[in-house]
């Protein structure tokens, strides 16, 4: 029996069998590893794709990542927040469609005027959003960043019950490699205990790729998700940025390319082996790398897919890396076109469901 065959059999992965799925790297093995994340994934979560309508209401941010398009100083990003109006109005449109919930992202800030504004619209897309089939409006997603246990609060009050932060890497010292030493890793991981502890479900991820990213860093982060128990999981590769510190890696990314991609496959993978029932996005940076990336993210395991709902005038101003895909595509032509690709892998698009996670549903029993 192959090491691989021997390590999938087994009930609980420690430490170094994951790093050894993580380095599989001949087309059996990654096959072998592909087929049984598939599999917990239908017999764990179902065969149903949860959708979840993405609007980037606003780039403007007071974080500096090294890696990231839109940090505070790339005085090149025309900087936009969308009228509440048009917010509500695209969370309506994904309602209207069946998609049972939305993701609010946007850069960060934490001063009183944002709150108030993001804790209103959040109000408003629930009251709009009811309808007999969804009596509790749509599910709001947020992808804030780090806020205050008393924000936190206050958004959750306001009717969001899911919450984005990835944590981007658990290894301390690669954390610090990709942001300025203000932002901290450990802020990062008290606010995911804050939102938990605030009664939202916490997703969390990292981006694979990174440089200087090691097998067994990657493992660690699995091990970190597992640890902190979350119910949602967000990834994808890193992809360079011209107007960022770090496009000086531009060449190791144009010759680690494939592997970056490969790797944040099994990584989704991995995941769905190690944690069964979470909710695993496949991501919009996975398309930006290949045409077919987030069918292929499916295929390995993800279940959640965000379609691009935010509106076409200011999505080009929402660049977190180059290549982002659907950057012109009208909200209806990003819709019918994910459909077709996930019908053309055998799955189906759960309808006018919120789609929390099997885990999160389990802890709430
Ligand atoms: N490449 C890939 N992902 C990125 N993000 C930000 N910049 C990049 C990049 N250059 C991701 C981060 C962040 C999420 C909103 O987008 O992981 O948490």
């Amino acid at each position: 029996m192959s090491t691989i065959t021997s390590i999938l059999l087994k009930d609980a992965l420690d430490r170094d069998d994951i790093i050894t799925l993580l380095g599989a790297d001949n087309p059996t093995d990654i096959e072998l590893i592909r087929l049984t994340a598939e599999k917990i994934m239908r017999d764990k979560c179902g065969p149903d794709v949860f959708y979840r309508g993405l609007i980037e209401f606003s780039n403007h941010c007071i974080c500096d990542c090294y890696y990231c398009g839109i940090r505070k100083s790339n005085a090149a990003v025309n900087r936009y927040i969308l009228p509440k109006d048009d917010i509500a109005a695209s969370a309506k449109w994904c309602a209207d469609q069946g998609y049972g919930s939305v993701v609010l992202q946007s850069g960060e800030r934490r001063d009183e005027a944002f709150i108030d504004f993001l804790a209103d619209v959040i109000a408003e897309i629930k009251s709009s959003t009811t309808s007999e089939k969804m009596p509790d409006g749509v599910g709001i997603t947020l992808s804030v960043g780090e806020q205050s246990p008393e924000t936190y609060k206050r958004l959750y009050d306001a009717g969001a019950h899911r919450y984005l932060l990835r944590i981007e890497s658990s290894n301390p010292h690669l954390f610090a490699s990709i942001h300025p030493p203000a932002q901290d890793q450990q802020t990062r991981i008290d606010c995911l205990k804050s939102l938990r502890d605030t009664g939202f479900q916490v997703g969390t991820g990292v981006m694979t790729g990174i440089p200087g990213q090691t097998v067994a860093d990657l493992a660690d982060d699995v091990l970190f998700f597992r640890d902190m128990d979350v119910d949602m999981i967000g990834m994808g590769p890193y992809i360079v940025h011209k107007a960022t510190p770090m496009n000086i890696y531009y060449d190791y990314y144009n010759y680690a390319k494939d592997e970056i991609f490969q790797t944040a496959l099994l990584m989704i993978a991995v995941c769905r082996i190690v944690l069964g029932d979470v909710n695993i996005a496949s991501t919009t940076a996975l398309q930006a790398m290949r045409d077919n990336g987030r069918e292929e993210g499916l295929r390995y395991g993800a279940n959640v897919i965000m379609p691009q709902t935010t509106p076409v005038n200011v999505r080009r101003d929402y660049l977190l890396y180059e290549g982002k895909p659907c950057l012109d595509e009208d909200v209806r032509h990003c819709r019918t076109c994910l459909e077709k690709r996930i019908h053309s892998i055998g799955r189906k698009i759960a309808v006018d469901v919120w789609g929390d996670s099997k885990r999160a549903l389990r802890r709430q029993c």
